[in-house]
């Protein structure tokens, strides 16, 4: 028996994910990952504790599999993106991981403007400077840890961490590589402009790899510590919106992937380098050969439906929230929310944006409260939708939800109503480990390629229809959401220095 394992570090647990050649989920196992954040705006985690999680998670899987880890012909890699782990020269870990959610970062996104020119920077990198990427966490380390800095000698990114403790090498997928805003993404590897204008030693940085290829074995000392196999190939892999792309079948031009995950994504392929040209989208390597991707992230998208029930309502079930917004009429009777709760990424790159609800009246009940927090989050993400139906990539044929929000059918309809079009569901419900899982069946030529190997398994389901545009209030309530911000930008800004 020859089965693929998908690895994803994400920020609340480390999962392990056994397929078989036909893409039947085997088993899986998460372990669960606290976030450290000791200042207001930093967040971040222990590459040792990710380690350790993985190890207990790759045992626990094969374990439920009842199959041995010498059965596993093939490991693929992914997780949270952009976070930066700094290693000594005897690859020891230097401090805590930066991670992608920390907004600490602000004042070195100017610097990394200024150094290289805003137009030049989203012409190689094709990115806007966000505090959510790597090079600013780097440029931070460089400014207020000088004495860290001068010890650093590797960069990687929390996958490639694992990468490194189950093969003993140093190496990055391009996917990942690309979201660091140190790649050039049209050659789709580093670029020596941005690095030298950053000060950052190129010798820093790994070599990188497409999704499928090898990057190394399982040693002897990961094969002890996690009962696979020594020799076990590793491939590349990709960050977690690559792979999960890859998991529900969005690797070619014109089908749209939307995950309602905490974080909320609008992702598209493209089979050139294709950027928003003033950044206000990501544009990464997608984790196949010769393929791109544009995306638009919204920081807090399920994200805000659970900070809505664990701080207003945390003895009810999401089920019995959702039933309850499903009384209230679409709009909510005029009550809008902005999920901002996290600052944001698309369409307003700003660590300072809040969450706030508009409207409110001694009318609106909770029911009120919930229905607007889902419909607040299908606007932020037809915000990110409307800028990649806007950047030329073609007709998009189908957009394809997951997602732990995407098993809400009042979600999705919402959804469906504010976009304007018909959405599916897909039969792979494993999301970002299913799709590295897949790149390590494809590394091991149990399938000749990602677009076949998607084909042959991953179905679509469930179709929503919107509804009638002109049955639907949305238009208009999008565009008065769409006028909060501006508004409420001044207030924000002054509670945050308020706040210091
Ligand atoms: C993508 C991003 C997040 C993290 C979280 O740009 O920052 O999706 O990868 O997992």
């Amino acid at each position: 028996m020859s089965l693929f394992l998908g690895i994803d570090v994400s920020t609340t647990g480390a999962k392990a994910l056994l397929i078989d050649q036909e893409g039947e989920v085997v088993s899986s196992a998460t372990t669960p990952l606290a976030l450290s954040t000791p200042r207001p705006l930093w967040s971040e985690q222990n590459p040792q504790d990710w380690w350790a999680a993985v190890a207990t998670s790759i045992r626990q899987a094969l374990a439920r599999s009842g199959i041995s880890g010498a059965s596993v012909s093939a490991i693929g890699l992914t997780g949270q993106m952009h976070g930066l782990v700094l290693l000594d020269e005897n690859e020891e870990v230097l401090r805590p991981a930066i991670l992608w959610n920390d907004q600490r970062c602000g004042d070195e996104c100017d610097e990394i403007r200024e150094a290289l020119g805003r137009e030049r920077m989203i012409q190689i990198t094709g990115n806007e400077a966000l505090t959510g990427f790597t090079a600013p966490k780097i440029v931070w380390v460089k400014n207020h840890e000088p004495e860290i800095f001068a010890r650093a000698r590797h960069v990687l990114l929390p996958k490639d961490y694992i990468r490194f403790k189950l093969t003993g090498g140093l190496a990055m997928d391009k996917a990942d590589g690309s979201g660091t805003m140190l790649f050039d993404l049209k050659r789709r590897d580093w670029s020596a402009e941005v690095l030298d204008a950053l000060g950052i030693p190129a010798e820093w940085m790994p070599p990188t790899y497409e999704g499928p290829q090898v990057t190394g074995e399982v040693s002897s000392q990961a094969a002890e510590a996690t009962g696979l196999r020594a020799g076990t190939a590793v491939v590349a892999g990709g960050g977690d919106q690559a792979a999960q792309a890859v998991g529900v079948g969005a690797v070619r031009p014109g089908i749209v992937a939307l995950t309602l995950g905490t974080s909320g994504v609008v992702f598209a392929s493209t089979e050139s380098s294709l950027i928003e040209p003033e950044g206000r989208l990501h544009a990464f390597c997608h984790a196949l050969p010769g393929r791109w991707h544009l995306m638009g992230v919204m920081l807090s998208a399920a994200g805000s439906l659970q900070w809505h029930r664990d701080t207003l309502a945390p003895q009810s079930s999401f089920d019995e929230l959702v039933d309850e917004a499903a009384e209230v009429p679409p709009g909510s009777e005029g009550l809008i929310f902005l999920p901002y709760l996290t600052g944001e990424r698309t369409p307003h790159p700003d660590p300072l944006a809040r969450g706030a609800w508009v409207g409110l009246t001694l009318r609106h009940r909770r029911g009120h409260l919930t229905r607007a927090v889902l419909e607040g989050v299908a606007f932020g993400l037809k915000d990110g939708f409307d800028l990649i139906r806007g950047a030329g990539l073609g007709a998009i044929e189908q957009v394809r939800v997951s997602g732990g929000g995407a098993r809400s059918r009042l979600w999705r309809q919402i959804l469906a109503d504010v976009l304007g079009v018909e959405l599916v569901t897909v039969n792979t419900t494993e999301g970002a480990a299913y799709g590295a899982a897949i790149l390590a069946g494809v590394g091991r030529k149990a399938w000749t390629d990602v677009d076949t190997a998607c084909a042959s398994m991953i179905k679509t389901m469930n179709p929503v229809s919107p509804a009638s545009i002109r049955e639907s209030p949305y238009r208009e309530l999008h565009e008065k959401y769409r006028a909060i911000y501006p508004a409420l930008k001044p207030v924000f800004d002054g509670l945050a220095s308020l706040e210091g």
